[in-house]
């Protein structure tokens, strides 16, 4: 709408300018009935060119003139403007576009109407900071020539003019006054013996005149599918399993930096894309491990980025996560597949196992066991010394023993006389079968099954766990939020390279890292060997999820074919068992339900026990023998034989 009343007011005023100037330059600028034949026969052409498979309508056309415009102009623009049934903009290169920002559709095509050879540039600067620019669009000059120049040679010149601002798609309409005839130049950009370089020969498309088109070849395909064996060169950042390390350096190419690479999902990626489209591959490395490097919002760039913004190189691989300042300077193909940010931390330790034999029961069920153990003990024996006639020692130690024999299920030698003591031993024998039996079946799984620590499976657990953290630096910038964690998270963020946290999580096992899922994964089974050795959070607890895509150079032509091909591979299942085929080793590493053979380790608990109470024993009888002879010697009366008799029992009974 608005930029429709703009057009109308641009073209009122240029109509009535070129009103006013009419009479004065009627002599210079030559016949009007010429120059309405010459705009029917550009509508014409124009239209012709201008529709590419796709409707036209709906895009928009940006018409380039400027204001002190010749009868010509003002004709084909009028011309234009009647006959085009698209959008039309009209730009004059003299003054300053308004910001035009609010503007989001892209150009899909280029009319530039010149005076003079010299408004070409002037004219595609212009263009080039509009937010409707779109070097993939068609670009349309029209020019007239004058008695001096050759029209082939001026085509070639505007087309390499327009080639060094990636206009590729370009057609020249050259008036020569003398023949009174439109013609139409164009270019092949890739050909037999042209990558992409610069033009050196064109071919005519179509001759109009007295508005009748002769059409004396029909266009090529700019970008055709057989690129001959043009290079695609690509750069290649090692990050397994995306792209596991190069094989072996490559002389023969005019990189001192392209190696051969055998393995790895985008390796295999921009492989099959070079056979679909006939491209020799060329993939570069750095020997700067992780060197994707950054790139700054006002476009100065560092490592890969770099290269790729100096577009010395087409592609650049390996797991790129498009962020908002890498889609404002490069393009990136669809995401192909997905992968997710996540914290990875030490796998859990299996837990101790010497006090596998205390561990089974809660302390309380502990004590409260123990309690009622002494408490039936005490109750025995005063039962079994009433019954005695107090015959037996006064000392509950021996029935104290005797109630844990039966708590552990082996017998007694009470004799109860009395119904309650019966009761209370029936009572008591009960309740030692669920015990027993409980505490038998506990401690057999116990045995069994390992047991490990608290993992860290949570970012609370991690912040509580005060575990140093980390990772690259370019994800400390998701921490950067008003929230207590995150504001934890942030400032104990310690930046170092994937590999380095990632080897530290899983052999020093005092780190944890943000990382792409996949990479930990593929990481963890390399240097455990199969051994899990990180731990990464559940999906629940990702940090995000995101696409991961393959990075072209800003404009590259060739990028619609790339998505095409990348969706049909992906459609067909091939990313899928590549993916598949990276993990094989998960499959059967993980989750094998091996039972351990009983070690040592796991009966530590018994035989330290046992240690312990061999030692009491003996610190006990020699404190007996001590305490005998000092007796001796004061010769007083003795109970101690009773007394030693019944601990030494101690050891044999347990
Ligand atoms: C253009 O306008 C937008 C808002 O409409 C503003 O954000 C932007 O900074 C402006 N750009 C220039 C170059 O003035
Ligand atoms: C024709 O164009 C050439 C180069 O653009 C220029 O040098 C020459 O003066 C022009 N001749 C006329 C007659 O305008
Ligand atoms: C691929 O390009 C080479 C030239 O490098 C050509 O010889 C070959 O025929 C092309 N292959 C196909 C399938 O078109
Ligand atoms: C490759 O060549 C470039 C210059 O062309 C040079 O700057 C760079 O250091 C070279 N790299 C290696 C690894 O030789
Ligand atoms: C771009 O920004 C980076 C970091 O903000 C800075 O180091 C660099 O000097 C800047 N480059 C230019 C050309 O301003
Ligand atoms: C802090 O932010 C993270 C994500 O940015 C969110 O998962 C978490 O729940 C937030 N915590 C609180 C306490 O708001
Ligand atoms: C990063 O790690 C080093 C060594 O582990 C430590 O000294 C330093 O304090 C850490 N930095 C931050 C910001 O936690």
């Amino acid at each position: 709408m608005f930029s429709k009343t703009i057009l109308q007011y641009l073209l009122f005023a240029l109509i009535v300018s070129a009103a006013l100037s009419e009479n004065s330059l009627l002599t210079t600028t030559g016949n009007s009935e010429q120059a309405a034949k010459t705009a029917e026969c550009v509508l014409k052409l124009s239209a012709k060119y201008f529709v590419e498979k796709k409707a036209l309508s709906g895009s928009i056309v940006i018409i380039n003139i400027n204001s002190y415009a010749s009868t010509t102009q003002v004709l084909l623009l009028k011309t234009i403007h009647g006959g085009i049934k698209y959008s039309v903009m009209v730009k004059d290169s003299f003054y300053h576009h308004a910001n035009a920002s609010h503007f989001p559709e892209k150009a899909k095509n280029y009319m530039l109407i010149l005076e003079e050879k010299s408004e070409l540039t002037r004219n595609i600067l212009q263009l080039n900071k509009l937010p409707t620019w779109n070097p993939l669009a068609k670009a349309i000059v029209f020019y007239q020539l004058n008695k001096t120049e050759d029209a082939e040679e001026t085509a070639i010149e505007f087309i390499n003019e327009l080639r060094y601002y990636k206009l590729y798609k370009s057609i020249i309409f050259i008036y020569s006054s003398e023949e009174e005839e439109v013609i139409s130049y164009t270019w092949s950009p890739y050909s037999d013996t042209n990558c992409g370089g610069k033009c050196d020969s064109v071919y005519i498309l179509d001759k109009c005149k007295e508005n009748v088109i002769r059409e004396l070849s029909t266009q090529k395909e700019m970008f055709p599918s057989d690129m001959k064996g043009c290079p695609l060169v690509t750069y290649a950042v090692v990050s397994e399993p995306y792209v596991l390390p190069p094989e072996r350096k490559l002389t023969s190419t005019s990189f001192n930096d392209s190696y051969v690479f055998q393995k790895g999902g985008e390796i295999n990626l921009v492989r099959i894309i070079s056979q679909f489209t006939n491209m020799s591959l060329i993939i570069r490395t750095s020997d700067i491990a992780e060197n994707w490097g950054s790139v700054y919002w006002n476009g100065t760039a560092t490592g890969a980025y770099n290269i790729l913004i100096q577009e010395s190189t087409d592609l650049v691989i390996g797991n790129i996560e498009v962020t908002r300042t890498i889609r404002k300077w490069f393009n990136p193909t669809v995401s192909y597949t997905q992968d997710e940010m996540t914290w990875c931390v030490p796998r859990a330790r299996q837990a101790s196992t010497w006090n596998n034999l205390v561990i089974i029961f809660q302390w309380s069920t502990w004590v409260a066991t123990f309690g009622s153990l002494v408490i039936m003990g005490l109750v025995f024996h005063y039962l079994y010394y009433r019954e005695n006639s107090k015959k037996v020692t006064k000392w509950p130690t021996n029935s104290l023993l005797m109630t844990f024999s039966m708590l552990l299920g082996w017998g007694a030698t009470f004799e109860p006389r009395s119904a309650t003591f019966r009761i209370l031993i029936f009572g008591w024998l009960c309740f030692s079968v669920n015990m027993g039996i409980s505490y038998e079946s506990f401690l057999r799984s116990f045995l069994m099954h390992p047991r490990f620590e608290k993992q860290i499976s949570t970012e609370t657990d991690l912040i509580q766990s005060r575990i140093p953290l980390g990772g690259r630096e370019i994800y400390r910038s998701y921490f950067e939020t008003n929230n207590a964690s995150s504001f934890y998270l942030y400032r104990k963020y310690n930046s170092t390279t994937f590999a380095e946290g990632i080897k530290r999580a899983a052999q020093d096992r005092n780190f944890a890292v943000v990382s792409s899922r996949r990479q930990a994964v593929y990481q963890d089974q390399k240097l455990g060997r199969g051994k899990p050795l990180i731990y990464c959070f559940p999906e629940s607890d990702n940090l995000y999820k995101y696409g991961v895509v393959l990075l072209a150079r800003k404009w590259f032509p060739m990028l619609e074919r790339f998505n095409n091909i990348i969706r049909s591979v992906s459609e067909n299942g091939l990313i899928d068992k590549w993916n598949q085929e990276l993990f094989i080793h998960t499959v059967s590493g993980e989750e094998t339900n091996e039972i351990e053979p009983l070690s040592i380790q796991h009966l530590l608990g018994a035989f330290m026990f046992i240690g312990f109470m061999y030692t009491a024993s003996i610190v006990v009888f020699i404190l007996e023998l001590c305490y005998g002879t000092i007796e001796k010697t004061r010769s007083r009366k003795s109970w101690q034989p009773v007394y030693r008799r019944k601990k030494i029992r101690l050891p044999i009974n347990l």
